[in-house]
């Protein structure tokens, strides 16, 4: 079964083609971050335009690349929600017309729960039942029990800003501009060793400790402004430290969040899958429980967005729906299991 995938909820123009939910047979992104540099942040308009301008050379691309043409394809699937209205309509209209034009089933597909399932994709050892999964991308925080592919519960997520987020702005912040997670990855790393455990800045642990399986992060970007005028000078050492401090902040929450699920929910198997998810910090510290539990991370490249996840999404859980009744959908809830 051959599906032919489209994503564009955010400022990528995606499309991908998998055959059985595993095997790639092509995988296309556009972006157009780089045309968001000089406004510090995403704009819609312009991720719009800009996609409206790509989606048929991406999809086209997707093809050749997999040596097809459209009649080869048996289902088309696409990304209704939740992300930005603009830029949604663009794929939804464009999979719808290709559904109607070609009369091949059309699968409506949701971004948030489709990233876990860029962990089924040639898995280097089985996902075992029941897991818990952590998808942490620019928009999203949240935590899943699956019991199967296709049976998900929502456990909690971000109150406020999401890890993606707080990683984008604190990098603002200290300079970064646009580059948000792997320039403060970047940083940290050149952090040196030695100076580990006597850091200086210190941040906060948002929420740490407390019951719920909720995260925040909106406070570290207020931690973050205070340490910073603290200091007297601002250097290249200075700026790998609070890298260093950030990055540390995010994942010790996130890690200590999902081993609370985890051990809560007797999980088998830990997924974690967004941007975030491509943190060789966030990784690491996870691959310490292999002993506990079979640790899974798709390949750093397909971490972030892409539709090669939506596709797998589509083969193992969502259902066809007629195609009249698919629209884009921008507040789609985490939780809406389609
Ligand atoms: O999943 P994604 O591509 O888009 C959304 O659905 O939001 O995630 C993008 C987020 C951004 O916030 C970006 O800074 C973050 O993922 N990200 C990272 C890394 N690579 C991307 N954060 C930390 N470390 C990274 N290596
Ligand atoms: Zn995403």
């Amino acid at each position: 079964m051959k599906i032919l995938a489209i994503e564009t909820s955010c400022d990528e123009t995606a499309a991908a083609i998998v055959e059985d939910g595993i095997k790639i047979l092509s995988n296309v992104v556009a972006s157009s971050t780089t045309m968001h540099q000089k406004y510090g942040g995403i704009v819609p308009e312009v991720a719009a335009r800009e996609q409206h301008r790509v989606i048929m050379p991406v999809i086209k691309e997707t093809l050749e690349q997999a040596k097809l043409s459209i009649d080869d394809i048996d289902k088309v699937a696409v990304t209704i929600g939740p992300g930005l209205i603009g830029s949604l309509l663009i794929g939804v209209e464009t999979a719808k017309t290709i559904a109607f034009v070609t009369k091949k089933p059309l699968i409506p597909v949701n971004h948030v729960i489709a990233h876990m399932f860029g962990n089924f994709l040639s898995p280097s050892q089985p996902v075992e039942f029941p897991v818990i999964s952590l998808v942490v991308s620019g928009g999203h925080t949240e935590l899943y029990l699956m019991k199967s592919r296709s049976d998900l519960t929502w456990l909690g997520g971000t109150l406020d800003d999401a890890a993606g987020e707080a990683f984008d702005k604190t990098a603002r912040l200290l300079g970064f501009g646009n580059r948000g997670g792997p320039a403060i990855a970047a940083a940290a790393a050149n952090y040196p060793i030695i100076q580990l455990s006597n850091n200086p800045i210190k941040l906060p642990r948002p929420l740490l400790y407390d019951k719920t399986l909720n995260f925040s992060f909106s406070g570290l970007k207020t931690a973050v402004l205070r340490e910073w005028k603290k200091q007297e000078t601002h250097d290249e050492a200075l700026v790998n430290a609070f890298a260093y401090e950030v990055q540390e902040a995010i994942t010790d929450v996130l890690v200590a969040k999902t081993i609370k699920a985890a051990e809560k929910y007797h999980a088998q198997s830990i997924l974690i899958s967004g941007g975030v998810a491509a943190n060789s910090c966030l990784r690491e510290k996870l691959s310490i429980l292999n002993y506990q539990f079979s640790i899974h991370a798709p390949s750093p490249a397909l971490c972030t967005d892409n539709a090669v996840y939506i596709a797998s999404c589509a083969f193992f859980k969502s259902k066809p729906v007629d195609w009249h009744d698919i629209t884009a959908l921008p507040d789609l809830s985490v939780e809406e299991n389609i």
